[in-house]
């Protein structure tokens, strides 16, 4: 819904005869800034900067360039933090989508690695997710407040997708997609620890709902 509304506003708003400008750059310091012009394919500025993590390899890059809008989660020009961790393997990120000529200056903090309190069901390794013995937990990172289950295909053979992941990426199925592979089925879970909260928020919104 978000993503229609803002998918319409950004037609509306944007001039149709000139293509839109954004900042380029990919190397970690993003030194080398270029100014590109987006292909009608990625019509949108996004500036992003990820930390992702592979056991014990830690990297981080920032990214400025065109985007489509899809890449973007949430509506333009709010910044927003998302993450898909799997315990062996993780990869966050903090990004601004926007639509005006090199809106996308902006180099964004480092995405939050302090456990947050929030538990899922995990696989302990990638050998565990192919072969599907999958018995661990995890304890949730930054902006991860939802568990991810399901399976994606790897190397053409079914995998186990298990871990925590930011709430933000389970309003889209497309989105989720992206990011575990067209084959994939991953649904969102509440995480163990605020299961209770999360029924009396939806309590509490039917509530509001028939008061209003
Ligand atoms: C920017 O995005 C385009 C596709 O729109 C891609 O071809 C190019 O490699 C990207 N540049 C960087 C620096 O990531
Ligand atoms: C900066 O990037 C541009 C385009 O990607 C490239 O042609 C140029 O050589 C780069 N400059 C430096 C100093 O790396
Ligand atoms: C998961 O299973 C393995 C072997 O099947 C076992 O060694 C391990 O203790 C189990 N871990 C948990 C957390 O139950
Ligand atoms: C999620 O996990 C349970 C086991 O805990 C499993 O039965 C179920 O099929 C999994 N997949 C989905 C898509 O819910
Ligand atoms: C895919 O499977 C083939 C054959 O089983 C194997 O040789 C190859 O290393 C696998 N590739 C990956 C990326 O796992």
């Amino acid at each position: 819904m978000q993503l229609l509304l803002s998918l319409c506003l950004t037609w509306a708003l944007l001039p149709t005869a000139e293509l839109l400008r954004c900042h380029e750059c990919a190397n970690e310091g993003c030194a080398n800034i270029t100014s590109t012009e987006c292909p009608a394919t990625s019509p949108i500025c996004r500036t992003i900067t990820s930390l992702t993590t592979s056991g014990s390899n830690l990297v981080l890059t920032v990214n400025k360039n065109c985007s489509t809008l899809l890449n973007c989660i949430t509506p333009l020009t709010i910044e927003t933090e998302w993450s898909v961790n799997r315990g062996f393997s993780r990869s966050s990120h903090t990004q601004i989508c926007c639509a005006t000529d090199n809106c996308n200056l902006q180099t964004l903090a480092v995405p939050n690695i302090l456990t947050n309190g929030k538990v899922c069901p995990s696989c302990a390794s990638s050998a565990d997710s192919m072969a599907g013995t999958c018995n661990s937990t995890l304890s949730c990172m930054g902006a991860e407040d939802s568990c991810f289950n399901g399976t994606s295909t790897s190397n053409s053979s079914q995998v186990i997708e298990r871990g925590c992941l930011s709430r933000n990426l389970c309003t889209n199925v497309l989105i989720r997609q992206a990011l575990f592979g067209a084959n994939s089925q991953v649904v969102c879970r509440a995480p163990w620890s605020v299961r209770l909260s999360a029924v009396l928020l939806t309590f509490a919104l039917t509530a509001c709902k028939v008061l209003v």
